[in-house]
């Protein structure tokens, strides 16, 4: 793993789509840059902000600001923070303000937001005139890693998260790692997750330069832009292989069965965000590796040593109010995970950056795994 450059010049990856190929920009100060970026893509383009009523109370007024100044249009859609919003009322909110904005089919939206904002107004850009383009403005950390790349858009059902949705994909994502300075440090944390779980799945270099560097990252440092690129990197590769999730982009559910199982038996409160249940997850994937042989206890205990050192909960006895029991968390492995012939996929890992998916893993080898990791 090289060095972060010490200039910070904003960083693209491009996102290898074909017709649908874009760029994400990475950097501090990138978001000022909105409006001249749409102006020149889209000279004319009318813009429909969405975004939540914590992102408008810090950042709104200067992404207007940014559009204004670049002779962009723009009108905005700001709804209740939280899980809660990725509804059907919230949804329908949305499409019908952004058809009230007379956002037509060249226009764009603009999800400011988290992934919350990135689900809900892309999955509405994908259902208003059957499809209008939108650009991600994320400003969450899991958001600039994780959810504003790969097009996957959608809210939840009564029956479960993400249920109704559609691949759509942005015609631009502008990661200003700026914006994460008035995020909730646990947010950032939480976040941060994912950030480790690219090395954990794929890249040991990374992994070990996040060892030296997650300081710096967490202070805002150059750090952060480059572990931004190399997720964004990593993501962007996979899903330009695997675009809808038949194969390898499963190993970027690293840690997310154990994980969801939690997260869902904590009723996705704020006990548990998810990205610590992420980390508890990937702890418990690792943990699981090891004990089936397929992966060394150093490995495990590497993996466990650097969430635990960032602050993220390793051990479920850190949750507060406890998580539920065996029973409970089995059945809603077997729920997240389609059960085929009596065996369950899981993604397993042979050593810190070799994860791979591994779908013959017997219930009965699980249960007496978190038999043990549950008490
Ligand atoms: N589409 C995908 O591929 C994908 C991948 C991972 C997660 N997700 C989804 O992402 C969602 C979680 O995203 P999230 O963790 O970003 O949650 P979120 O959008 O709810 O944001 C977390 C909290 O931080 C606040 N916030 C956001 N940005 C802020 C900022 N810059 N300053 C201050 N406060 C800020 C929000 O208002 C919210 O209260 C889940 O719904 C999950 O299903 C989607
Ligand atoms: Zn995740």
């Amino acid at each position: 793993m090289t060095a972060p450059p010490r200039a910070r010049e904003p960083i693209t990856v491009p996102v290898a789509l074909g017709d649908r190929a874009y760029d994400i920009v990475i950097g501090r100060g990138v978001a000022a840059t909105l409006g001249q970026t749409i102006g020149k893509m889209r000279a004319g383009a009318r813009t429909v902000i969405v975004t939540d009523e914590n992102v408008a109370s810090h950042h709104l007024a200067a992404a207007e600001a940014a559009l204004k100044q670049a002779g962009v249009a723009s009108s905005r859609i700001v709804v209740v923070p939280g899980e809660g919003s990725k509804n059907i009322p919230t949804f329908e909110r949305v499409c019908e303000e952004i058809i009230g904005a007379r956002i037509e089919r060249g226009d764009l939206a603009i999800a400011l937001g988290g992934g919350v904002i990135g689900d809900l107004a892309g999955f509405a850009a994908s259902c208003v005139r059957r499809g209008i383009d939108f650009v991600q403005v994320p400003t969450t950390l899991l958001a600039q890693v994780d959810s504003s790349v790969g097009g996957k858009t959608g809210i939840n059902s009564r029956h479960g998260k993400n249920l109704i949705g559609a691949f759509h994909q942005p015609v631009l994502v502008l990661a200003d790692t700026a914006l994460l300075d008035t995020l909730p440090p646990r947010e950032f944390r939480a976040g941060y997750a994912e950030v480790a779980k690219y090395g954990l799945l794929g890249d040991a270099g990374f992994f070990a330069w996040l060892e030296q560097n997650w300081r710096d990252m967490f202070a805002g440092g150059p750090a952060r832009e480059h572990a931004i690129a190399v997720c964004c990197r990593a993501k962007a590769a996979i899903v330009a292989r695997d675009e809808r999730e038949t194969g390898e982009r499963a190993l970027l559910n690293l840690g997310h069965t154990f994980g969801h199982a939690l997260e869902a038996g904590c009723g996705f409160s704020q006990r548990l965000l998810h990205g610590e249940a992420v980390a508890l997850g990937m702890v418990m994937a690792f943990d699981y590796s090891a004990r089936k042989g397929l992966c060394s206890a150093a490995d495990a205990a590497r993996a466990r040593a650097h969430l635990a050192a960032v602050g993220l909960p390793t051990h479920v006895r850190e949750v507060p109010g406890g998580v539920p029991g065996v029973d409970a968390l089995m059945d809603l492995i077997a729920q997240d995970k389609k059960v085929k012939r009596g065996a369950l996929t899981f993604i397993l890992v042979r050593g810190i950056g070799q994860a791979f998916i591994e779908s013959n893993v017997d219930p009965a080898d699980v249960r007496a795994f978190l038999t043990d990791a549950v008490a």
